[in-house]
């Protein structure tokens, strides 16, 4: 079972990246489906989806191939062949492991003129259906049964069929319900336009590749997002490079906020985090966006505020976690709503057993700050909840074991070493 262990140590200081966004990267990597040819994705990060997604599009037929690291470290690209026919199934043993494999559904549709998705498992927290995604396919014209425990899609009218342009109004902005309906509408027949649609800097991105591969799309990262169906796409004309990760860096500053210290993050871009960097500036961190990247600083204790989570431009459910810890150990009492995803307190349990004083109902959580927490064993329930109490080990009296440390690997290249590039002390230990 792979560990962290983290023992509270002095203040972090040095300068990191966040290397490039899981969250973009795998839809990147779908679009890839749209057009026969060689695809090449810069700064996708090393981490376990990303191997997934990998092994999915294989599964597809596709080939993927990551070329050796950049002398800087940094990961070298991932080529992505794919071929003129396709298999259209993701299988159950891959959509089990990684609910994102959903994103293959829209980009098969409407290439292959059908697909046979499992239906995805993934992180542990809430139901998670994918309703909006079938109603905005099925606007344009999919039809779908559920066949032991496969979703089958298909575009009616036999081979050659195409999807067909609608205006689609999603009754919430899901992010990956939008990457699906944008990646079946750039090859269907005339415009679509979908109202409503997430909002996330990861969504323009995957807009923005798109675009490098002939699609026509006006209004990414509103939502509002028009999309003119072309006859055919290729691959982009040069590599596209994934933007950084916005919820790894808000992990690196969350750190710097619980350990105290100084650090720069590289890469990290203030404009995909308004919200969440102003709820850490209210929390007592000092943060700026300079030349050098995003720099963060803190010192004395952190001050309690109220947090609700919201779509994207709001706070992000992700970052939550990491300002629950933040609030568990500062001056007073802080409130926080959780209005996206059920059950995502489930690290709470674990932060109590931690010496927290959290106490839950319903989707809130009332948390007042204790001075410091106690280093325990406890469980990560899912990645980012994972992430979080590797953090917590930073102001934890003794030594913390967060086993369950391959949720963590899911999104974070080598947390352990990246902090301990700061200063920290977390290593891991494991089979
Ligand atoms: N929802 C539905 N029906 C749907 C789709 C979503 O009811 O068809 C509900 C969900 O159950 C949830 C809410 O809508 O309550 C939000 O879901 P959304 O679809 O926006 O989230 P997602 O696309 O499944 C992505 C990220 C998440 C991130 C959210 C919010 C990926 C692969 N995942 O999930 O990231 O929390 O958007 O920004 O892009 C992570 O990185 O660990 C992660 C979970």
């Amino acid at each position: 079972m792979e560990r962290f262990i983290v023992r509270a140590g002095e203040p972090l200081h040095g300068t990191v990246r966040a290397g490039g966004a899981k969250n973009s990267a795998l839809k990147l990597m779908a679009a890839c489906l749209l057009a026969e040819g060689r695809h090449v994705l810069a700064g996708v990060p090393r981490i376990v989806d990303v191997e997934i997604m990998s092994e999915v599009l294989d599964a597809i037929g596709l080939t993927v191939t990551r070329l050796a690291d950049r002398p800087d470290g940094g990961p070298g690209d991932l080529v992505v062949d794919t071929p003129a026919a396709l298999v259209p199934e993701a299988p159950y043993e891959l959509v089990e492991k990684m609910r994102a494999s959903v994103v293959v559904l829209g980009p098969l549709l409407t290439r292959a003129g059908r697909a046979r998705v499992s239906l995805p498992g993934g992180d542990d927290f809430g139901s998670r259906p994918i309703d909006i995604h079938l109603h905005g396919l099925g606007m344009l014209g999919a039809s779908f049964d559920m066949v032991h425990g496969n979703i089958e899609g298909r575009v009616p009218g036999g081979a050659g069929a195409r999807l067909v342009g609608q205006r689609v109004v999603f009754e919430y902005p899901s992010h990956t319900a939008t990457d699906n309906v944008v990646m079946a509408a750039v090859l269907a027949k005339g415009t679509t336009v979908l109202e409503n649609a997430a909002r996330e800097p990861e969504v323009a991105d995957l807009c923005a590749f798109l675009g490098a591969m002939g699609a026509r799309i006006r209004g990414a990262g509103t939502s509002r997002i028009e999309i003119e169906g072309v006859e055919e796409l290729h691959p982009a004309p040069g590599p596209h490079r994934v933007i950084p990760d916005r919820v790894v860096t808000a992990t690196l500053i969350a750190a710097v906020g619980l350990a105290g210290g100084e650090v720069v993050v590289e890469d990290g871009r203030a404009d995909h985090m308004d919200m969440v960097l102003r709820k850490m500036g209210d929390i007592g961190l000092e943060i700026t966006q300079g030349p050098d990247g995003l720099r963060a600083a803190a010192s004395g204790r952190l001050h309690s505020v109220d947090v609700a989570t919201l779509p994207y431009p709001g706070v992000a459910t992700d970052y939550k976690p990491f300002l629950v810890t933040m609030l568990s150990v500062a001056d007073g009492i802080g409130i926080v709503t959780e209005n996206l995803f059920q059950g995502r307190f489930r690290y709470v349990d674990e932060l109590r057993r931690m010496g927290a004083d959290i106490r839950t109902e319903g989707h809130h959580a009332v948390v007042r700050g204790v001075r410091r927490l106690s280093g325990a064993p406890v469980r990560a329930s899912d990645l980012r909840a994972g992430a979080a109490l590797v953090l917590a080990g930073l102001v934890a009296e003794g030594e913390t074991v967060v086993s369950g440390g391959a949720h963590i690997d899911r999104g974070y290249e080598d947390l352990a070493a990246t902090l301990r590039s700061l200063g920290a002390d977390v290593r891991r230990a494991g089979p």
